[in-house]
């Protein structure tokens, strides 16, 4: 073939591929309508239930997409949405939601309680785990300015025994803390 050819046979396959991941972006795009309806525009929910996914790790987001989907987490309003989802799915909304901006959570904190509760994370080690700033890493969420109520919740799960996909460390480390250090640190966290 001459140079001319392979020019044009190169752009067929360029516009070609750039076409297949237009309309993939687009099908995305779609799929994330749906969660909007309660993780808000982009993720950016503004009820304090529904975790803020916006800037969330993809890989956490896929993992627990396919937790919910398993029903190795559950949620009365999450677990049929999961269920409608292909691994695919999951792996491409979790990339999607993770470019996203993260929007400021709107939370009004108490002072006092942010310092003990930068007190009680300092003590218990949490960012070995989910890095400086609590900004997560690949598996690892991320929870700096995740909703105050949720944060709470999740917490009081782990601790209760009722959200267990975490393999054990998140059990046991919420084992270890009172209702006083779960509200404390709901607080420092929803505040960062
Ligand atoms: C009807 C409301 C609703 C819709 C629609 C919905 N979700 Fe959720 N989602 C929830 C609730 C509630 C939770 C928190 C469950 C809990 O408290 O453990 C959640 C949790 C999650 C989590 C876990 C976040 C974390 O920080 O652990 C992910 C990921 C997620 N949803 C992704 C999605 C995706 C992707 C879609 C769209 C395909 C979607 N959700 C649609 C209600 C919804
Ligand atoms: C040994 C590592 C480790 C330590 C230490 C740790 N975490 Fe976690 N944490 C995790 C992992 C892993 C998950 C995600 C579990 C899953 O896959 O569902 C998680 C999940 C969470 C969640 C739920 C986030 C969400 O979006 O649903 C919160 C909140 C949290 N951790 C707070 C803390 C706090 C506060 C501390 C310290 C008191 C702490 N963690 C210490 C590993 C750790």
């Amino acid at each position: 073939m001459n140079n001319a050819i392979l020019t044009v046979v190169g752009l067929a396959i360029a516009i070609a591929s750039a076409d297949a991941r237009s309309q993939a972006d687009a099908a995305v795009k779609d799929k994330a309508q749906t969660c909007a309806a309660c993780h808000g525009p982009n993720g950016n929910s503004t009820d304090p239930q529904y975790p803020i996914l916006a800037g969330q790790t993809a890989r956490y987001i896929f993992l627990e997409l396919r937790d919910f989907k398993a029903g190795r987490r559950h949620d009365p309003q999450m677990d049929p949405m999961a269920g409608n989802l292909t691994p695919d799915d999951m792996l491409a909304l979790g990339d999607y939601f993770s470019k996203q901006t993260k929007a400021p959570n709107g939370f009004n904190a108490d002072g006092g309680k942010v310092a003990l509760g930068a007190k009680k994370s300092d003590e218990v080690l949490c960012t070995m785990c989910h890095g400086g700033g609590f900004l997560g890493q690949n598996e690892i969420p991320r929870v700096a300015g995740q909703h105050y109520a949720y944060i709470k919740k999740q917490l009081a799960d782990f601790k209760a025994r009722r959200r267990t996909n975490d393999a054990g460390n998140m059990t046991s480390v919420a084992g270890t803390l009172s209702d006083a250090d779960i509200e404390n640190l709901a607080q420092y966290l929803a505040n960062l």
